[in-house]
Formats: C-alpha cells, sequence, structure tokens
C-alpha cells in the first residue's frame, strides 16, 4: 500500500474511531465507504512528480536541465506511450513531445481516434541529456542515466495500469525492458512490460528523418494492432490509412 492510499485509510480509521464512541450505525457505514476507498491515480501520481521535480540522481542533468518532464495525459488511460527523453522543446515546456517529432505523434494519436488528453505520455529520462554548449539536437541517454531514472516511470506504469504500453524507438525499449535489439527485430509483434501487453514500434523522429511512406505504414500497421488489443472499433478508413 502506498503513503497516500495509507493516509486515505488512516483518515477514514479515525473517522471510525471518532464516530463509533457515539453511533454505532455511523461506524458501519464508514467501515462500508472505507472498503470502496479506490485511490485517486492522479494523486498517487503527484507525490512522485514532485519527487522527479527535485531529483538530482543524474547531478550533470539536473545542472542542465530548465525543468524536468514528468508526463502528460489521462493517468486513468488505457494506453500509455513511452518515449526516449525530453529534448529541446520539450525541455522548455515542461510536457512530453511537444516538438516537431511530438506533433507527429499527435496526429498518430488523432488518426487512432484519441485526443492527447485521452493517453498518457512519458519518456525513460524525465530530464533532457545535455549537449555540449553550442551544439545542436539531442544526445541519447546513457544506460547508466536510463538506469538510474527507470525507478520513475515504473512507478507511474504501476499506477496507470494501461491496458496497452507502446514503446516509441529502440532507446525506450532498452530503456524499459534492459533488453537491446533492432526494431527490424523487435517492432510489429506483441511482447509483455510486467504482463502488460506492449508494442513497439518506430519513434516518430525516425519518420520524420525517414520519409518512406513504407515506414509509415508499419506505424500505423503498429497502431491498428494497438486498437485491435483495445477492442476498439476501427473503421474502414482507419483500416486504409496512410500516415
Ligand atoms: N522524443 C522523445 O523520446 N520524447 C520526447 O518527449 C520528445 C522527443
Amino acid at each position: 500500500m502506498n503513503e497516500m492510499t495509507l493516509d486515505l485509510v488512516i483518515t477514514a480509521l479515525e473517522r471510525i474511531r471518532q464516530t463509533s464512541d457515539r453511533a454505532p450505525r455511523a461506524s458501519k457505514t464508514a467501515l462500508a465507504r472505507l472498503q470502496f476507498v479506490a485511490p485517486n491515480k492522479a494523486d498517487l501520481l503527484a507525490p512522485i512528480r514532485e519527487r522527479v521535480r527535485v531529483c538530482t540522481k543524474c547531478p550533470h542533468l539536473a545542472c542542465s536541465r530548465t525543468q524536468t518532464v514528468f508526463g502528460v495525459g489521462n493517468p486513468d488511460a488505457e494506453l500509455m506511450f513511452v518515449g526516449e527523453a525530453p529534448g529541446v522543446d520539450e525541455d522548455a515546456q515542461g510536457e512530453p513531445f511537444v516538438g516537431r517529432a511530438g506533433q507527429l505523434l499527435t496526429k498518430i494519436l488523432k488518426a487512432m481516434g484519441f485526443a492527447r488528453e485521452d493517453v498518457y505520455i512519458a519518456n525513460i529520462l524525465k530530464c533532457r541529456p545535455d549537449t555540449p554548449a553550442g551544439s545542436f539536437g539531442n544526445r541519447t541517454p546513457t544506460p547508466t542515466e536510463m538506469q538510474t531514472c527507470r525507478p520513475y516511470l515504473v512507478e507511474q506504469i504501476e499506477i496507470i495500469q494501461p491496458k496497452v504500453l507502446v514503446a516509441l524507438g529502440a532507446i525506450a525499449v532498452e530503456g524499459l525492458l534492459g533488453t537491446r535489439g533492432t526494431m527490424r527485430e523487435l517492432r510489429g509483434r506483441w511482447h509483455l512490460y510486467n504482463g502488460t501487453p506492449l508494442m513497439i514500434t518506430f519513434h516518430p523522429a525516425y519518420l520524420l528523418r525517414n520519409q518512406a511512406p513504407s515506414e509509415k505504414r508499419k506505424v500505423w500497421e503498429d497502431m491498428l494492432r494497438v486498437l485491435e488489443r483495445l477492442e476498439r472499433p476501427i473503421t474502414e478508413r482507419q483500416r486504409n490509412y496512410f500516415l
């Protein structure tokens, strides 16, 4: 039982103790209600967000970041996307997938019938990997950085308990499963993360670099597999869709 649930239970027990001296019937009602104390996932995520906000486990990243990028979306989501790490736009805005790759992800979600608010989106790393001053582009997170930050993501997934996880790119897979592989071997089929079905597909940034329709179609086919797994109705238009 986590801290937040424990607090709720203690508060309820305290109420029972206070009321039971005076009114036994009230205490029974309180006890009955206690059985239905369902933890609110947003409340459960809040203390983790706060721990991430002040995290200094990677001192070099704590120094270089503008802010941490925890995650965004619906804590009750059935579908959760896991990316690599914040880029320059995400570092500036404090939200994952808001740059060019993020805009493409949003477009993919829309084609699937989701808004960003319907799903949950997080990264393996909560800080932008630092880059030498004056350089452009992003740096791939190191295995050590990923191992250090991974426990936060594990907690997020434990709370959200999505029906389906999607890992975007081989680095996200390495961070999540600890296994290295090529996208050729990994994508397009179901894997398991702690019992949760995991689909692996290309990172949207890859699609921006490689505009070949065949690659876009592969991502879309992976998303159709996800919709099927979620038992979502798929229209003919969606079946024939080309990203
Ligand atoms: N790429 C990622 O993997 N995550 C982001 O949040 C943005 C770009």
